[in-house]
């Protein structure tokens, strides 16, 4: 008998996570570059991070989608979730630029950091120069999983047929995917510069603001436009995300302002007290510990009721598009749709606010 499940998000984030180290393997199995850099890469790219971002692009992907159903029958040889391709890549390409960004952001010209996901930053480990070069590399690396078939050992099993009403994955979709990733990658290193030029100033509120929208909250908003943008998402859905985005990654760099306070080091795998010992411009130093904490808490609410607005588009576009007109499979459809839309971004957004690192 064949049954049909939906994964908690626990089990979900799981074998996101697991698909995404796979992945990482693979890409570095094959690609052609010295040995010393590779060496570099893959250390950067593995340790102990909490791949927010894939788990962003998964999720988003999910929640505009219906094909996170999983095949739990003893014939089903599935042990992870059915990411398609399009989506595996959107994964690795954010996760790429993001470990770039660490890699300059712990540069002694930078933040001068020597720890990082636990471990010794990439600099410390293998040199300036080839910590340098880790991150051009890795930066290429994100266009080029887009746009080539870097990622060769393809499930294509994977490509689903059953995720929306228009099934076929477009050959558009890296050149949309890359549309979206380039200009937030850039506003990414934009947001850096303002970061340094921050430093023993006290800056506005409108003017902080601006600074985490970019150095972070842009790859945030490029996570969920891209798994968005590979469920087909109607512009709606799009804009209501793009809302959520924006929200939640501005709400992640407030938290991780407060944990470079309130944490150790070893509880966050990099040196706590690192923003206090450059006098960065914070939302602690702008507002003190607990309205940062109230700030970003509002933030996650928010983004939560546009969540809610999105189940509801995501709905009535999924039943304007189903061919039955049968009420009781309507019904379930419902159901079903309302599970789906609110739950795994849902729930990332729950474990980003608990998170302690
Ligand atoms: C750290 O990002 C840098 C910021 C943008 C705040 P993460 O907290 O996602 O770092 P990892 O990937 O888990 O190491
Ligand atoms: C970095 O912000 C944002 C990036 C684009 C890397 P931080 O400098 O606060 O990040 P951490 O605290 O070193 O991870
Ligand atoms: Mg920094
Ligand atoms: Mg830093
Ligand atoms: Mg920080």
């Amino acid at each position: 008998m064949t049954s049909i499940e939906l994964l908690d998000f626990q089990q979900f984030r799981h074998n996101v996570i697991e698909q995404l180290q796979q992945d990482i393997e693979v890409v570095f199995s094959s690609v052609v570059l010295s040995d010393s850099l590779k060496q570099a890469c893959h250390y950067a790219m593995t340790g102990d991070g909490k791949k927010v971002r894939p788990l962003l692009v998964a999720s988003s992907y999910a929640s505009s989608t219906r094909s996170n159903y999983v095949d739990v029958s003893p014939q089903s040889s599935a042990n992870l979730f059915p990411l398609p391709i399009f989506v595996r890549r959107a994964m690795l390409a954010v996760e790429f630029i993001h470990v770039y960004s660490l890699v300059h952001d712990d540069l002694p010209c930078m933040d001068d950091d020597d720890l990082r996901r636990g471990r010794a930053t990439c600099h410390v480990a293998f040199g300036e120069a080839r910590a340098l070069l880790v991150g051009d590399v890795l930066q290429t690396l994100a266009f080029e999983v887009l746009t080539t078939d870097l990622l060769s050992e393809t499930d294509v099993k994977n490509e689903d047929e059953d995720t929306n009403c228009n099934p076929s994955v477009s050959t558009d979709l890296s050149a949309q995917l890359v549309s979206i990733l380039a200009p937030r990658a850039r506003r990414m290193v934009s947001g850096q510069m303002l970061d340094l030029e921050g430093e023993q100033q006290n800056l506005t509120y409108p003017q902080l603001k601006a600074i985490h929208k970019d150095k972070t909250g842009a790859l945030i908003e490029a996570s969920v436009l891209m798994g968005a943008m590979c469920a087909k998402a109607t512009e709606n859905q799009l804009a209501l995300l793009s809302d959520f985005a924006q929200k939640i990654g501005l709400a992640f760099q407030v938290q991780d302002d407060i944990l470079d306070v309130v944490s150790d080091t070893q509880q966050l795998g990099k040196p706590s007290g690192s923003d206090e010992k450059l006098d960065k411009s914070t939302y602690v130093k702008l507002m003190g510990i607990e309205e940062a904490k109230t700030y970003a808490n509002d933030l996650f609410q928010q983004g939560k009721q546009d969540l809610i607005q999105l189940g509801q588009v995501s709905l009535s576009s999924e039943l304007a598009c189903s061919e039955t007109h049968d009420t009781q499979v309507q019904d379930t459809q419902v159901q079903e749709s309302r599970l789906l839309h609110h739950s795994y971004l849902a729930d990332l957004a729950d474990w980003l606010w608990e998170r302690e690192k």
